[in-house]
């Protein structure tokens, strides 16, 4: 059993992907651990996606991110990390395959409309950023 982190975009949420999102997630198998909206402040989507921070489009990323709120959430099955990106496709959403979530909800390589963990680290880091102890226990 695995876990990794996702999030539905700011641009998803607008738009009013979020029960799309839900259902392909259901349809997936994957299990639904933790969920909650909320909107990031800069310093948090700074802190996010830091990996990032010398990237020409970070600034604009980061902007994107606080734009509106997102949902984030704690998926777990066998090999979730592989199996929710290949869910979302690839990054540009403008050359993801249509029956990807890129593909349908996002509109360019920064508004994709959802994010996952890329490997066992990075998912362990972002859940802890995301969600406490508390909120993960006994599930
Ligand atoms: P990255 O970790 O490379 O992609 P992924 O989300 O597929 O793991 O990039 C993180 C986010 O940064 C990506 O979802 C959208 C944004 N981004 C841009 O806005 N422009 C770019 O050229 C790239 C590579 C990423």
């Amino acid at each position: 059993m695995q876990r990794t982190f996702a999030i539905i975009k700011p641009d998803a949420v607008a738009a009013g992907h979020q029960g799309g999102i839900l259902a392909a997630l259901q349809e997936s198998g994957l299990r639904l651990v933790a969920i909650k909206s909320l909107r990031l402040s800069t310093a948090q989507a700074e802190g996010f996606y830091a990996v990032h921070s010398a990237r020409p489009f970070f600034r604009s990323l980061v902007t994107f991110m606080t734009e509106g709120p997102v949902v984030a959430m704690v998926l777990e099955g066998e090999d979730a990390i592989a199996r929710w990106r290949n869910l979302m496709g690839p990054t540009d959403a403008t050359k993801a395959p249509k029956e990807t979530l890129r593909g349908r909800f996002g509109t360019s390589i920064e508004r994709n409309a959802t994010h996952g963990s890329d490997a066992p680290e990075t998912a362990a880091y972002e859940i802890g950023f995301f969600f406490s102890g508390l909120e993960l226990a006994g599930l």
